[in-house]
């Protein structure tokens, strides 16, 4: 709920002009809203009002006052920080601060998301002995997957049968995944890593239109809250096509029902140092307009 205190509010309307659902008005004494429901929090219009006169129903002191004369990164000290950024799948045993992860979950919460419905969830599972029942339960898991997709490029072969779409691009996984079951039978990670934590971002189905996109955008700022953290980290899809498939591994991870998985990344110490930035393909780029 937002409300405007009327004893702050000169009228400017600062307020009125940057509102996305365009839900505040001038005309009487101050400004004033129009249709509550609307409102999606974003904290616009407190975030710009000289004399903060708009306020939420929770929330309000987290509107720290913000100096003109900060200062942000530089364009290349930023490039260089997203540049120098790797998938880090080689860990220290060293558990992590749980101060570290909860700075790390702060950059998840302050993520944008779709109509800023905030509705990314947070799951981190740390030690050994936890992932190591995670790694078991989604290998299992994989195998089996592994087994429908060799049947169905086994049919295309043999009775020309059409390979469905979404199957195209996983031609290769069986034997990924067999590689990684046989190194998991022989005591090595390559799925998790050995990595100490796991963070996945799972969301309520209903609660969001853009549920991929946002847990997306969140955890990226977080792998970069960790690179400052002194920390790397590494997205494991493997991990989150494992969990949609298996509900045993949904219960195991205390997934609420209804929720959705659709972000894994391990977390730790990295054990190897970087000597080299890295190249990238150059961007296709379409230029439209007067660009
Ligand atoms: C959505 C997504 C899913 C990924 N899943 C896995 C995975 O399951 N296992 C893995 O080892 N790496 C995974 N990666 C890491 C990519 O292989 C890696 O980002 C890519 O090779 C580029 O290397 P870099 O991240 O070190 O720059 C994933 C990356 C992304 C963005």
């Amino acid at each position: 709920m937002i409300s405007i205190d009327k004893n702050l509010c000169n009228n400017c309307g600062i307020c009125v002009a940057i509102c996305p659902r365009r839900i505040l008005r001038l005309g009487g004494e101050s400004a004033a809203v129009t249709d509550q429901a609307l409102c999606m929090v974003c904290g616009h219009c407190k975030a710009v009002c000289p004399n903060d006169a708009p306020g939420f129903t929770m929330g309000n002191e987290d509107f720290e006052p913000l100096s003109q004369k900060e200062k942000i990164l530089s364009p290349s000290d930023f490039l260089h920080f997203i540049r120098r950024r790797r998938s880090i799948r080689q860990y220290k045993e060293e558990p992590i601060e749980k101060e570290k992860l909860a700075m790390t979950i702060q950059a998840g919460r302050y993520s944008p998301s779709g109509g800023n419905r905030q509705a990314c969830e947070f799951t981190v599972i740390s030690g050994r002995k936890i992932l190591d029942e995670v790694c078991t339960l989604a290998i299992q898991q994989l195998l089996s997957e592994a087994q429908v997709i060799r049947e169905i490029f086994d049919r295309h072969e043999r009775f020309k049968e059409p390979i469905p779409e979404e199957y195209i691009a996983r031609k290769v996984l069986p034997s990924v995944w067999e590689r990684i079951g046989r190194a998991w039978e022989g005591g090595q990670d390559q799925l998790l890593f050995h990595a100490p934590s796991l963070i996945v971002i799972h969301l309520n189905e209903g609660s969001a239109t853009t549920g991929v996109i946002d847990a997306g955008i969140a955890s990226m700022n977080m792998i970069y809250m960790a690179e400052t953290l002194g920390l790397g980290a590494c997205y494991i899809a493997f991990l989150v096509w494992a969990v949609q498939g298996s509900k045993a591994l949904q219960t195991f991870l205390k997934i609420p029902a209804g929720n959705r998985l659709h972000i894994a990344f391990t977390v730790g110490y990295p054990k190897v140092k970087y000597l080299r930035l890295v190249a990238r393909r150059p961007a296709k780029i379409t230029w439209l307009g007067d660009s």
